[in-house]
């Protein structure tokens, strides 16, 4: 089986390399456990150390926020963008009449599709897949949806990383308690400040760690210590 690697430095050993290509991943946690940079940091190492094209889904109208971490972490994302290596699609629902929205999600997720095979991207991001819930109401529709999107996506050996916002706590994984039923794995970010721990939850096909561990966002990004374990009693949530 081939793996991809999410470049994260610690991060990695404690799954085998990485996670197996053509998966799809939630990365779930509270607000400003650290998804948004988990998920860029993935599409930024893939373009710069792997020359894979990835694409940033979003639901964000504006798409300042997301170059704000960039810079921030000086990651030079126009150099990247002239390349094709990056590219950010932002949602098109807003306006949609919400009678056959379903359709339209799935519509919407179709020209995500048919991108990534124009451009051969092999990483893509979803953040967050909560934002869908103004338009898909119920977790069994939520299920179906990301289902199908998902499925479509492992043809196109696409390795697929999705967010979820939780309230935070330590057994919250998903938004609406299904997601984690669809995706191949599962990453929870706890921030229980002033310490960030991550947990590996689910990794199909994978020996991984099975204890939490602690991260930093440091100048450059995540960092994870892997050597390093998190008590459960130690995360203050
Ligand atoms: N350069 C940095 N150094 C340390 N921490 C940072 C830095 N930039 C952002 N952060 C932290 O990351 C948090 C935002 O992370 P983000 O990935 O946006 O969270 P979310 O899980 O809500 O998507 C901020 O609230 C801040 O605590
Ligand atoms: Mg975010």
């Amino acid at each position: 089986m081939k793996r991809v690697p999410i470049g994260i430095e610690g991060l990695d050993e404690l799954i085998q390399g990485g996670v197996p290509k053509g998966a799809s991943i939630l990365v779930s946690g509270g607000a400003g456990a650290g998804k948004t940079i988990f998920a860029t940091q993935f599409l930024y190492n893939g373009a710069t150390k792997f020359n894979e094209p990835g694409l940033y889904v979003t639901l964000e109208t504006n798409l300042k926020n997301i170059t704000w971490d960039m810079e921030n972490f000086r990651w030079d994302i126009k150099k990247l963008q002239e390349k094709e290596l990056f590219k950010i699609y932002k949602l098109n629902l807003a306006e949609k009449d919400s009678e056959n929205i379903e359709e339209e999600v799935l519509e919407e997720l179709n020209i995500i599709s048919e991108y990534i095979e124009k451009v051969g991207a092999t990483r893509l991001v979803v953040d967050s897949t909560t934002s869908l819930a103004m338009w898909i109401r119920g977790s069994a529709a939520m299920r179906k949806t990301l289902f199908q999107f998902t499925d479509g996506l492992k043809k196109l050996d696409c390795t697929t990383l999705m967010t979820s916002e939780t309230k935070g706590s330590k057994d919250a994984i998903s938004a609406f308690g299904v997601e984690e039923f669809v995706v191949d794995g599962v990453m929870v970010l706890y921030l229980h400040p002033p310490h960030r721990t991550i947990f590996i939850r689910k990794m199909r096909g994978t020996n991984q760690s099975m204890s939490p561990h602690p991260f930093e966002i440091t100048e450059n990004g995540i960092v994870v210590r892997s050597k390093e374990e998190v008590p459960w009693e130690g995360i203050h949530l």
